[in-house]
């Protein structure tokens, strides 16, 4: 039996309008997993025009080298220069980091997002640097199959996975994009960071479900997006999933993936407990990496 459905239209008809945020239970089908991209495709819309004041900034960091990824993240990939031709980077959000990795040393990039508002910044940024990369408007599961077998690193991360309600079809998708050889890398927030209340200046419980954990909401936190200047009630519905390192290391285990690499770290990429003595922040498991190779 297909579980309830808890997309947009449904909860503009019903329950959890007027709640920040509210539960959900698990997408079990593929109508329900797309019914619930397409809210966060919106959502990441809404969130892109945000992106769009830093377009230049970014141009300029990027054309003055910059490398916008994470110190374990570049620790993990080494010199992109020394092995890596093509480098697709999955929910590529405005492009910033995707063309850090140019930066690194890869020699072309290739973005998939599957918000039109973050491809179109990221074409504006990538034209203007008359860089080595093109874009990709789709959901993630959509992933042209043109790219199957062609990438000698697939990178995401960074907020990547919990917008993604169907783990095995997404790991489907790195295992085909990857060439014989090829490398898979992520960070991504830890499921555990979220059993305690992110607003709290103590270590104090969520009540969250740390293996099957969804929520839906509207609108963004001030430390992630912003108000984007709207009412809440017109932020688009969004929904949210908490996977368990573990789940990830299976899920890419089972489409024939080699881990090599799995880590749980106390380093954060974003403000995540603003309130929180950072001593205490540093005993939480933050975010986990995994490198893992293509056979
Ligand atoms: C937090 S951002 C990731 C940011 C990324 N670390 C960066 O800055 O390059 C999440 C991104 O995932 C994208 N996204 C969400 N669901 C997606 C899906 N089903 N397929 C492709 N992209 C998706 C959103 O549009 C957004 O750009």
């Amino acid at each position: 039996m297909r579980a309830a459905a808890w997309h947009a239209d449904q909860v503009q008809a019903g329950e959890g309008q007027a709640q920040p945020w509210w539960p959900e239970p698990p997408a079990v089908d593929p109508v329900e997993v797309r019914l619930r991209h397409e809210d966060n495709r919106r959502a990441w819309n809404q969130a892109a025009q945000q992106y769009r004041a830093g377009l230049d900034d970014a141009v300029e960091y990027l054309r003055a080298g910059g490398v916008h990824l994470h110190p374990l993240e570049r620790e993990h990939l080494g010199d992109l220069g020394a092995w890596c031709e093509l480098a697709v980077h999955l929910q590529c959000a405005s492009g910033k980091d995707t063309l850090s990795l140019l930066n690194a040393g890869a020699g072309r990039v290739v973005g998939v997002d599957i918000a039109e508002g973050h491809i179109a910044n990221a074409r504006q940024v990538s034209e203007r640097l008359g860089a080595a990369a093109s874009w990709y408007r789709c959901d993630v599961l959509d992933t042209p199959h043109e790219l199957d077998g062609t990438a000698d690193l697939v990178y995401t991360g960074r907020g990547a996975l919990g917008w993604v309600h169907d783990l095995d079809g997404w790991a489907a998708v790195v295992g085909r994009l990857l060439r014989p050889g090829g490398l898979f890398h992520v960070l991504d927030d830890h499921a555990g960071a979220y059993l305690f209340d992110p607003a709290a200046s103590e270590l104090r419980p969520s009540g969250a479900d740390y293996f099957a954990n969804v929520t839906g909401s509207r609108g963004w936190t001030e430390q992630y997006v912003g108000d984007l200047g709207r009412e809440k009630a017109e932020h688009a519905v969004k929904h949210e999933r908490l996977w368990p390192p573990s789940a990830v290391v299976s899920a890419l285990i089972r489409v024939g993936l080699v881990v090599e690499q799995f880590g749980e770290h106390p380093d954060e990429y974003w403000a995540a407990f603003p309130h929180l003595d950072p001593q205490l922040r540093r005993r939480l498991p933050m975010t986990y990496t995994i490198t893992a190779r293509k056979p």
